[in-house]
Parts: structure tokens; sequence; C-alpha cells
């Protein structure tokens, strides 16, 4: 079973097994009898390099319902298989402020919870109220709060301790139904909004901007395979932070904590000589060198193998260590 269509990378490699699950019942069953599976959810964060020699459990599970309301905010609870940018129209569409920065994502809601996705200011933490999902083996379906999830930059427990232990099946956010915070501080948000002469946006506008923003930068899956930003951001000493800035005083940054920097792995691949390259199928795009592409055919190797070419050759010319977003499969 071919699982090119099942991750944005688009790379061809096989399943031995493949299965979609539709309720928690069918995984539960599912789960009493097999336990050596292989979770794929938007197949948006992953990097498969080999063919995948056991089940691979497709989480197809719909469905988004309002679980709580008051007048200032709403609980609502997505099921782990919607569609993330679908699941944010929904809530806009209702009027629920909190997820609109994160518009265009890829992916479903179920993955967003492990890696803490975020853009333009804003992550998912920010409005994270809970997630449900199930133990592997024990198939019990427990709930995380979030405190639970100790979320970090691009990080969760689901990452890190829970990894492979636990199936997320639901999350439930925390939205706002008016008096909006709208986070509009992201330097491309501000400018967009200012060439449409807006001062006073909506949801939808903010919305709007950051799907203008990315489609500027970023590649549509469907038209060249990707899975966003393939490094993250590292972070550095301060100490090392200086010592770097005395031979590239333009270096941009972000203060994380008195003692740490955290530094744009894309500006540091474009200054590596990397943006724009191509090597067979696999390349650095032109308009974000954070971003990873496959040109129709290459092999999850070969990108791996491009990846740590731009991670060997940042060591060498500014001692800083990449490491990478996507799981490498
Ligand atoms: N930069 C370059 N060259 C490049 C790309 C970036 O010099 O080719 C510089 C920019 O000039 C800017 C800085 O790097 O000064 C930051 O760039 P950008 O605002 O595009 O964001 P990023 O740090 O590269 C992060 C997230 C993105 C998210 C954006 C916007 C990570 C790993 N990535 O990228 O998330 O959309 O900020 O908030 O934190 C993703 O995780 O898949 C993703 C796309």
């Amino acid at each position: 079973f071919s699982l090119k269509k099942h991750n944005t990378f688009g790379i061809d490699a096989k399943a031995k097994q493949f299965i979609a699950i539709h309720t928690k019942e069918e995984l539960a069953t599912l789960l009493q009898n097999e336990k050596d599976i292989f979770i794929l959810g938007g197949g948006s964060n992953m990097l498969l390099t080999k063919d995948i020699d056991k089940l691979v459990v497709h989480i197809d599970l719909k469905g988004i319902e309002v679980t709580q309301s008051d007048e200032d905010y709403v609980l609502i609870k997505a099921n782990a298989g919607e569609n993330w940018h679908e699941f944010v129209m929904h809530c806009i569409e209702n009027n629920y402020g909190g997820i609109e920065n994160l518009s265009l994502i890829p992916g479903n809601v179920g993955t967003t919870p492990i890696q803490n996705i975020g853009a333009y200011g804003v992550e998912i933490k920010d409005t994270f109220f809970s997630c449900e999902a199930m133990e592997i083996e024990t198939q019990e379906v427990k709930t995380f709060y979030k405190t639970d999830c100790l979320f970090g930059y691009r990080e969760s427990v689901f990452k890190n301790e829970l990894r492979n232990k636990y199936i997320i099946t639901a999350v439930t956010f925390k939205l706002s139904k008016r008096n909006h915070v709208l986070n509009t501080s992201y330097g491309a948000i501000e400018t967009e909004l200012n060439l449409q002469n807006i001062t006073q946006p909506t949801l939808r506008d903010v919305s709007n901007a950051v799907i203008a923003i990315r489609k500027s930068k970023l590649p549509d899956p469907k038209e060249l395979g990707n899975s966003g930003s393939f490094f993250k951001n590292p972070i550095i000493k301060k100490s090392d932070y200086e010592k770097i800035v005395q031979s590239h005083p333009e270096m941009p940054h972000y203060i994380v904590s008195e003692n740490t920097v955290k530094v744009p792995a894309g500006w540091l691949i474009e200054q590596a000589g990397f943006k724009g390259k191509r090597f067979n199928d696999a390349g650095i795009h032109k308009n974000q060198a954070l971003v990873l592409v496959n040109y129709g055919n290459a092999t999850g190797s070969e990108i791996l193998s491009v990846s740590k070419d731009i991670q060997t050759t940042i060591l060498e010319k500014f001692g800083i260590q990449i490491e990478a977003e996507v799981n490498i499969i």
C-alpha cells in the first residue's frame, strides 16, 4: 500500500498493511489484537525514509461539537481526524476567536498538541483546554489537561515521555465569543492589514492576512511536497550568540530568557548558501529556506541526506547544531 497520498512530503513509501479508523470503538478493538502498529494522522510532520513493515493505522475520527458555552467562551471539541484548517475556518465562521493565526497549517486536529503547533505569535497551547487519548496498551481513554501536556516550543509530553504510548482521539479548545484578543504583533500581519487599510480587524481579517503571508512564503503541499519547517529554530546560549554576532551583526534573533537566544534556522540556512538549491528532486524552498521540498520523486533518504548536509554546514560555519522538527521515520 503506497503512503504517497498520506504524507505531505509525497514520499512513495509502502506500508505492509493500511487501515483507516473511524470510531473509538474500532480503535479499541484493533488495539486489543494488534500493538505493533504505526499511527498516521494527517502525515504533515514526518519524513518517511523507509517502508513501514507494520500495520499503518490512519486515524480518521470525524466530528466537531461545542461541549460548553457561556457569554464569553466556548469549549469546542474536534475529533482527531478533522482537518486542522477546516476546523479553524469553522471556528471563524462561528466567531470563535483564538486560533485564527494558525490558519492554513497542514495536518489534522489530533496531531496539533504533539508538537504544540505555532505560527505568527500564537501556539496551540494558548487555547488548548484538554485532549482525549487512548492508551495503546490498555485502550483506556484518558483526559489530559493543559498542564499535563508539558507544552514547550514545538514540544509536548506526547513527543517525549509518552511517545508511542497514547493515541490522541479528540482535542478541546477554549475560544472567545466576544472581546477577542487579536494577536497582530507579528510584523508581516501588521503590514498585510495596513496594506488593506484595516484598522479594526476581525477574526476573518487576521486569518486572511495569515493565509496571504503563508501563501507568499510556504509551498502548498498539494503542489510541492513539503512538511513545513524542517528544522526547529535553535535556542543558543547568549554568550555564544554574542560571539557569532561579532562576525554577523545582521543575524536576526529573539530573546528567550536571560541567558538564551533563539535564532531563525531559515536565516542560517540561507547564509550557508542552501536557499533555492536543488539536488535531484530534493531541494530547499526558494522563498523560505527552512522548508525542504520534494519536486516529485525524491526519496525520504535523499531529503534526509540534504538535511544532514545543511546541519553539517551550519555547525561548521556558525557552531550551531540545528535539530529536525519533523519526525524522521
Ligand atoms: N529568514 C531568512 N531566510 C529564510 C527564511 C527566514 O533570512 O529563507 C529569516 C527572516 O528574514 C526572519 C526570520 O528568519 O527574520 C524568521 O522567519 P519567518 O518569520 O518566516 O519564520 P521562521 O522562524 O522561519 C517560524 C515557524 C513557522 C511559522 C513562522 C511564522 C518554526 C520552526 N517555524 O518560522 O512554522 O509559520 O515562524 O510564525 O518555529 C512550521 O512549524 O512548520 C512552520 C511553518
